[in-house]
């Protein structure tokens, strides 16, 4: 009998025989639905093309799709493992028309399906219409040959198909097994339906209409089709089973457990090792898709699948975790078909485990609780609200646990005693933040954290996603809509956008709905959990409740992860150059550029710089997987994961390594561990390059570096290029002969400056003309040299004085320069055998005076002064001559 894999692949060959486009299964978080918490039907991820308003290069489709239903509208998680068809994930095989076949061939193709690929017995089969339509019950008679009493008209909304309150939907016809008339159970439509003899094997759905609202109803484009047919089903009717436990993936998993536990899988440990395996099944789909255990939205769901499991596995006597050693056993059943498990299965083994291990710590005391709590109920009485909330609260069971748990016993819980316990929880809390200094300021953001609960974020797999609008926020205060030209703060369910924080900035991009279009220029996060995004309405007018397209600008993301990546790799880079005694001090990471700020007490070197650079750009070059796991703060540390700074941890963290290790104890060793939320490049090649711009200093025993990725570092480069290229062009040599003929310059310059000095000096003495007169005068029996100088530098008026002097022997010399700007400078010189006559600093008193200045300053041998009027300066030079005369 064909197994699991060989039903799919039969299914799946059959229909591209058939000329079927085969379509890999979309994620299980849908990216194209605003409400819908997980992909619970083959044509999920094909809504759009059914209404037209996306168009794919295919008409008819086959897909294996992955399906879970647990939390939100369709919740099958309290019935399984005590039912034999109830699962919290499966799979739905089914082919699609997008306005290409309709009815008829789409009953040709099940009929030869089932009856001549799967060979089941027709004598045993039979079909629902709905009861109107009268095609369908012709169509079944004619390509099956069924007499008309095994085509059951239904008139009920079971027939009838419809995704949801609004999307596309038809009248539907479903085919049905008989399992025999020795189980207990009637046809459908017949009294005893519900019982289990006839099983639904496949709906096939004539989708026509698109239920815009509650009474409005479209006629698609064209008809199509959509059809379903659980996989396990079909495989326990395939295998000659009943139970879709008893086919041979669920037996490998059951008997993994039981292996696993030594525990046979009878009487009351059945159920336990059914609901393992089932969970098993979706919590590794959920990881595998990017679904992390969290406290709120989908990851809440996904840790009440695990814990409800890992309770069983208790109950089954486990000591030690169990889920995750079962895990290989489901990756070989099923890696085949769905790789993404076998990429991710390191990711869902260890956050299998550490789940496990952390609520194994509380498990034991939370059921001894529970133990004392109902030892004198009995079947028909409830477990009082207020200790079904303390076992939620403080020892982390999710309420369908606890009901879980004493439903062999025949005890319910009161809900209501367990919501008012919550509530007041909450009033506490309300009461705690109103009095913190954050919450006087963003009261809004507060209220509506705890009115809608935290934003879900998807935006570590996916840039696009659909949302409802839950609040909008003008000024600090909620409004219901919002027109063209305004800008308001928008709060969705579910979001890609990036709310800035660790340093990284928060995401810009776009919103759509059917009548408005938005710029998003910022997203933040506020109040503990609720991103908030700030845009303007360009078009039309937003309002609360609209369903919107959300998508994140892609350019600007890919560099902000490019650059955040790039921190990472410095920071290592760093502590392995200058020494572990560096920490991240704070960090900005923007699209243009990262900036990162660390201790160390001094400035880096250029040595130091070039090697951090060329380490960080040994890993991108690598090109290494960066991966991301979840762990306990204590496992991370172990780990060697630095913490970021200033970041508030939970009890789990995201953890984010890239690279591997090239030297000492980091040889083959992920080269960066840190504890992030950021988003990060996929693997280190995406960041291309990175460039040290320079190293500053901020604060004391601060560095930052300030650094480019990718396209800026190389439009960097390449200008830093252009510039040399210039350089040489102007200096007319190659550029790598530059900095030798700069250098060469340099030198030449200052000796032509030396040169230059020293001839102005020269002509200033001699006079400045050929003919000899030296400017020396005898004035009261002294030699005097004065003289007005041309070209000569206040600076060296002295030095140019000592030589006048030296020239002299004996006597005084008077030097008066004009700077350009017509400003006088003078220097007065006595020679040493004068002093005790003249002192230079009187005469230097005088010239100053001639020149429109106040005095000057000096010794009795060398005195200097200035003044504004540099026309003056003959004046200066006799003023002094007058002041030796006396
Ligand atoms: N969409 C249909 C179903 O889920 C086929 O039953």
């Amino acid at each position: 009998m064909s197994g699991v894999n060989e039903i799919r692949s039969t299914f799946l060959d059959y229909f591209r025989r058939e000329g079927h486009e085969v379509v890999s299964s979309s994620p299980l978080v849908p990216r194209n639905d605003p409400t819908l918490m997980f992909t619970n039907a083959g044509m999920v991820q094909f809504k759009n093309v059914f209404t037209g308003l996306e168009s794919r290069p295919y008409s008819t489709a086959v897909t294996a799709q992955k399906c879970v239903r647990a939390g939100g509208k369709h919740n099958d998680l309290d019935n399984v493992g005590y039912t034999a068809r109830h699962h919290t994930f499966f799979e739905m095989l089914g082919n699609f028309s997008f306005g290409d076949y309709f009815k008829e061939r789409a009953i040709e193709l099940a009929w030869n399906l089932i009856t001549k690929e799967f060979g089941i017995d027709k004598s045993r089969l039979l079909v629902t219409v709905y009861h109107t339509d009268d095609q369908a019950f012709d169509l079944w008679k004619k390509i099956a040959g069924f007499s008309d009493d095994r085509i059951i008209r239904i008139p009920t909304s079971d027939n009838f198909w419809a995704m949801g309150d609004t999307g596309p939907c038809g009248p539907c016809s479903e085919i049905f097994y008989d399992h025999g008339d020795h189980i207990w159970g009637g046809p459908p439509g017949s009294p005893e339906e519900d019982g289990d003899r006839f099983i639904e094997i496949w709906n096939l759905v004539f989708m026509q209409f698109e239920q815009i609202t509650k009474d409005e109803r479209l006629d698609l484009p064209r008809p199509s089709i959509d059809t379903g047919m659980g996989l396990e089903r079909i495989a326990a009717l395939l295998q000659g089973k009943h139970d879709n436990y008893d086919i041979d993936l669920f037996r490998a998993l059951i008997d993994a457990s039981v292996e696993a536990t030594g525990v046979p899988a009878e009487g009351e440990a059945r159920a336990s090792h059914r609901v393992i395996a089932d969970h098993l099944r979706s919590s590794a789909f959920l990881i595998a898709d990017g679904v992390l255990p969290a406290k709120d939205g989908r990851g809440y769901v996904l840790r009440r699948i695990m814990r409800r499991a890992m309770r069983h596995a208790q109950l089954l006597g486990a000591k030690e975790p169990l889920m995750w050693k079962l895990l290989p056993t489901l990756v070989s059943e099923m890696g085949r078909a769905y790789p993404e498990l076998q990429r991710a299965e390191a990711l869902i083994s260890e956050t299998l485990k550490l789940e496990e291990t952390r609520f194994r710590t509380t498990l034991e005391r939370g059921l001894n609780l529970l133990s004392d709590a109902t030892n004198t109920l009995h079947k028909g009485d409830t477990l009082d609200g207020e200790t079904a909330f303390k076992l939620y609260d403080t020892y982390g069971f999710p309420l369908d646990l606890t009901q879980d748990a004493l439903r062999g016993r025949g005890i319910g819980v009161d809900l209501s005693g367990f919501t008012d316990a919550m509530e007041r929880q909450k009033a506490e809390a309300r009461a705690h933040w109103a009095g913190s200094g954050e919450a006087a300021t963003e009261t809004v953001w507060f209220e509506l954290r705890e009115k809608l609960g935290a934003t879900e974020f998807l935006g570590y797999d996916t840039e696009t996603a659909e949302g409802v609008v839950q609040a909008i926020v003008s000024e600090g205060k909620t409004v219901d809509s919002a027109k063209a030209g305004d800008t308001v703060q928008l709060v969705f369910n579910q979001t890609p956008f990036y709310g800035e924080s660790g340093g990284q900035m928060g995401d810009t991009g776009s919103i759509a709905t059917d009548n408005a279009r938005l710029a998003v220029s910022d997203t933040q996060k506020k109040g503990d959990g609720v991103f908030v995004h700030t845009a303007t309405v360009t078009e039309g007018t937003i309002k609360v409740g609209d369903a919107v397209a959300l998508t994140v600008d892609h350019a600007r993301r890919s560099r902000l992860r490019a650059n955040h990546s790039a921190t990472h790799l410095l920071h290592e880079a760093l502590r392995e150059v200058l020494g572990t005694h560096v920490a991240q001090k704070g960090s900005l990471v923007a699209p243009e550029r990262l900036r990162f700020d660390v201790s160390h007490p001094k400035p880096m070197t250029a040595e130091e710089l070039r090697v951090i650079e060329d380490m960080a750009n040994e890993i991108i070059v690598q090109n290494s997987p960066v991966t991301t796991r979840l762990m306990t703060v204590d496992d991370a540390i172990a780990e060697g994961a630095m913490a970021l700074f200033g970041e508030k941890y939970g009890d789990e963290v995201r953890v984010v390594s890239m690279g591997t290790g090239i030297r000492g104890a980091k040889v083959n060793r992920p080269y960066s561990v840190e504890l992030c939320g950021g988003t990060h490049v996929s693997s280190t090649g995406e960041i291309g390059l990175v460039r040290i711009l320079s190293d500053s200093a901020v604060g004391s025993g601060v560095r930052r570096l300030e650094a480019l990725t990718g396209e800026s570092a190389r439009a960097y480069l390449a200008e830093q290029d252009e510039r040399v290229k210039a350089l040489a062009n102007a200096l007319k040599a190659q550029p790598g002969e530059v900095l030798f003929r700069v250098e060469a310059l340099v030198d030449e310059r200052r000796r032509l400056e030396r040169e230059l000095t020293e001839a102005k000096k020269k002509l200033a003495l001699s006079g400045g003309t050929a003919g000899g007169d030296d400017g020396v005068r005898e004035v009261a029996g002294v030699k005097y040299l004065g003289k007005v100088v041309a070209g000569v530098e206040p600076k060296d008026l002295k030095s140019l004085a000592d030589e006048g002097k030296k020239s002299l022997g004996s006597g005084v010399v008077t030097f008066v320069g004009v700077s350009p700007d017509g400003k006088a400078s003078a220097v007065v010189a006595v020679t040493e055998d004068l002093t005790a006559r003249f002192s230079a600093v009187d005469l230097v008193r005088r010239a100053s005076e001639a020149l429109g200045g106040k005095g000057g300053g000096g010794r009795p041998d060398m005195a200097q002064a200035g003044g504004p009027d540099g026309a003056r300066a003959t004046d200066a030079v006799e003023a002094v001559a007058a002041a030796l005369a006396g």
